[in-house]
């Protein structure tokens, strides 16, 4: 045996790597005659459907220097952002920094130069990619998501066929009170959460959103006798001026408002999306699975589950 082997031991390398050759050219025609018989031309019903929707296929995450404290969980973000580019291939995605946010803002609100000003003179990521998000959405639509989040399912399945034409905002639950006892801070039986948000260009709450935020904001200057670029925010003032209950009451007077809601609580244990008017609410699972509260369902990816949010918190001043 050893005999032999060391006499073919040459002849038997070179044969070996001809068949290894062989197999790879094989392998790469028959993949490449594969991809020619069975990719499927783009799918008519399929561009007939995101006309119908009112959404526009853009997908915004934002990504601004964060303090050091700030341990950075790279690799998870890049595996979530991974998960909205793959259900998503028809979709524009962009990721802004600190100069294309600048850029963005200076080229769709040249007429509002307050809005740069102010933003700019915000010093607290979160705050500013609060206001930045808002100020996306309003100017020209599309689904914003924090870089901590999952997207589970395509955009394009997000909203019920019959409310397609219809639905011009989408927005979802963190909370939803029912008989629990209210954590400090929240202020209403049902509180939006706002790192998943999906909006048509132009709607009226989110510009009545940016609103209340310059109201807020301009509140707590004079409240803290300083400047906007010194003020050192709380947690809960972040909270309030441009954070979920912002959100929350930005959305309730809405609602209440234009699309008649009587009150919050008729929202509460929501099993399906509701339309009111052109604005649709989600149940909490849809954005806000995996939770111990709210009827949250709490282990395994839920059915009508849309995005997994993993709360890496970095809205927080204090890290
Ligand atoms: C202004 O801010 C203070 C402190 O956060 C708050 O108590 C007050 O209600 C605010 N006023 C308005 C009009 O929002
Ligand atoms: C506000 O601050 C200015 C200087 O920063 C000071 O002169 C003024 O007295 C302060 N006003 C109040 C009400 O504290
Ligand atoms: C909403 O309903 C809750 C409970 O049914 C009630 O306690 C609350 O006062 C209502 N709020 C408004 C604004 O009517």
């Amino acid at each position: 045996m050893r005999y032999i082997s060391t006499a073919f031991k040459g002849r038997n390398r070179t044969s070996l790597n001809l068949l290894a050759l062989w197999c790879l050219a094989t392998w790469a025609f028959l993949y490449w005659a594969t991809t020619l018989f069975f990719t499927r031309p783009p799918d008519p019903h399929h561009w007939a459907e995101l006309r119908r929707s009112q959404i526009p296929r853009r997908i915004w995450q934002i990504q601004l220097p964060m303090p050091e404290s700030i341990p950075a969980s790279g690799i998870r973000r890049e595996a979530h952002t991974l998960s909205w580019l793959r259900q998503n291939p028809h979709y524009t995605y962009t990721r802004l920094g600190t100069d294309d946010a600048r850029e963005f803002i200076q080229t769709h609100y040249a007429d509002r130069p307050e809005y740069l000003e102010t933003y700019e003179a915000l010093q607290n990521p979160a705050l500013k990619s609060d206001l930045l998000r808002y100020l996306l959405l309003a100017a020209v639509g599309g689904v914003y998501s924090d870089l901590d989040t999952k997207a589970l399912k395509p955009i394009d399945d997000w909203v019920p066929e019959p409310y397609k034409p219809h639905a011009r905002l989408l927005v979802g639950f963190e909370w939803d009170q029912r008989d629990e006892k209210a954590p400090k801070w929240f202020t209403y039986p049902i509180q939006f959460q706002q790192w998943t948000i999906a909006a048509a260009p132009g709607h009226p709450l989110l510009h009545g959103m940016l609103d209340y935020v310059f109201v807020q904001l301009q509140n707590l200057t004079s409240v803290h006798n300083t400047t906007l670029d010194s003020l050192q925010f709380t947690d809960e003032e972040i909270w309030t001026a441009t954070g979920p209950r912002a959100w929350t009451e930005t959305i309730w007077r809405y609602l209440r408002d234009h699309e008649g809601l009587g009150n919050l609580t008729d929202l509460s244990r929501l099993q399906e999306p509701r339309l009111l008017g052109d604005v649709l609410v989600y149940p909490i699972n849809a954005f806000g699975s995996g939770q111990i509260h709210s009827g949250s369902y709490r282990w395994l990816t839920p059915k009508d589950g849309l995005v997994k949010h993993y709360f890496d918190g970095s809205w927080r001043v204090q890290m």
